[in-house]
């Protein structure tokens, strides 16, 4: 079983390897991090388009659910739940059952296909307290939110939507969510991530890339997903 965390101000004054760690059962994933993702912290995954970014993000809350019975909150910025239904069930995950049990439940912040919001009214309070209402009611120990990359894309006043992210992950820490952050890079030789968003996390950094794995000569390219951490 997973260990409980105790608290976050106190581990940060354990060293690094003494960081509590919650499992995510993701294949190689917790081998590569030594345990897992900082319990009650929040994680920037970070990588160019395509690479699995939104399957990590929703896998970890699979995985919680399944492994551990902890419920998990996805909050969605860029696929529609239906999208992301769909997507999951051709890998032969059954999310509607957990929606339907109430231990998976997915916010929907995609864009609206009537029209964008106007730069000036970006405000994420009322998405925040729906976050955390959210967490209450399902009693959510995970929380996945996908991607920030969008939340800019979206919004054009990046200077309010960098504050607004601030207090989001400011709030999620107060009451010791563990976050996946996604954001999406442009190359893999650039910045971390666009629009500076690694500084939102301060030390939880997760790169992920496609690597082609050998293959037959007439058998299609195969790709896995590496996970590096840095710090
Ligand atoms: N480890 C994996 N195994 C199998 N398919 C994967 C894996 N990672 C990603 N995919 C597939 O690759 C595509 C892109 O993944 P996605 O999570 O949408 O990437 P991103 O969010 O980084 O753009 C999807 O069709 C997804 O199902
Ligand atoms: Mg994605």
């Amino acid at each position: 079983m997973m260990s409980q965390g105790r608290g976050t101000d106190q581990s940060n004054h354990l060293s690094r390897l003494e960081m509590q760690k919650l499992r995510t059962m993701i294949e190689g994933f917790d081998e590569i991090s030594h345990g897992g993702l900082p319990l009650g912290r929040t994680t920037l995954v970070s990588g160019t388009s395509g690479t699995g970014k939104t399957l990590l993000a929703i896998q970890f809350l699979y995985n919680g659910i399944t492994h551990f019975d902890q419920p998990g909150i996805l909050v969605t910025f860029e696929e529609t739940p239906v999208d992301i239904i769909r997507n999951a069930s051709s890998l032969g995950w059954d999310l509607q059952r957990f929606i339907d049990e109430g231990k998976f439940f997915i916010l929907d912040a995609s864009p609206d296909p009537e029209g964008q919001d106007v730069a000036g009214d970006f405000d994420l309070s009322a998405l925040i307290e729906r976050i955390q209402y959210a967490i209450r009611k399902y009693k959510a120990q995970r929380v996945s939110i996908d991607s920030v990359t969008s939340v800019f894309q979206q919004y054009n006043a990046a200077l309010i939507v960098r504050r607004e992210i601030f207090r989001l992950v400011a709030r999620l820490k107060q009451i010791g969510m563990t976050t996946i952050l996604t954001a999406e890079r442009l190359d893999e030789y650039g910045a971390v991530a666009r629009f500076g968003v690694e500084e939102f996390v301060s030390d939880n950094v997760v790169i992920v890339r496609n690597v082609l794995e050998e293959s037959a000569v007439d058998e299609p390219l195969k790709f896995s997903n590496l996970a590096v951490q840095l710090t």
